[in-house]
């Protein structure tokens, strides 16, 4: 019998996983895959998520939970409806990425790993997202943005509030 505090996977969460282990050699070689599932479905990956998903793929949830620290894409902690990830590796940093983070965080009113008071937006650091010839670099959602500076940020924000509005 299941625990009653850790919640059940839903039917569509468990099909797409079920999906990625046919295609797998084992079970816990879909961990990556199963977190991002159930943070799809979710918004982020709290431990009782985080228990179900390892009761599925048969692993310990310390296990699971060590690949999910290590994968920095996994949110393990509440997010905004949108998390933008900026790149603060080496060439980023050079090409201006804190004064990016300070423009994003005088706009948004928010620092690194904190999420707007409207909860629309998350601001978190990134490792190299492999865009080093177009630094600086965000992500914002799964929307790459390069080249950043003030004029780009200023599009990008003015044409998501218009989107909203
Ligand atoms: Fe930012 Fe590579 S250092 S994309």
């Amino acid at each position: 019998m299941q625990s009653p505090l850790i919640p059940n996977l839903s039917d569509q969460e468990i099909s797409a996983i079920d999906n990625e282990i046919a295609h797998a050699p084992c079970r816990a070689a879909v961990a990556i895959d199963a977190l991002k599932i159930v943070q799809s479905h979710r918004g982020w990956v709290s431990d009782a998520s985080l228990q179900a998903i390892a009761r599925h793929l048969h692993m310990s949830a310390a296990e699971l939970d060590g690949i999910a620290t290590f994968y920095n894409l996994i949110f393990r902690r509440p997010v905004g409806e949108q998390v933008i990830l900026l790149c603060n590796s080496i060439t980023c940093w050079i090409k201006g990425a804190s004064q990016i983070q300070q423009q994003i965080s005088a706009r948004l009113h928010i620092g690194l790993g904190e999420t707007s008071a409207d909860n629309q937006y998350t601001l978190l650091p990134v490792t190299c997202l492999g865009a080093c010839d177009r630094a600086p670099v965000m992500l914002v959602g799964e929307q790459l943005h390069t080249h950043l500076d003030d004029a780009a940020l200023e599009l990008i924000f003015r044409s998501r509030e218009e989107a909203e509005e």
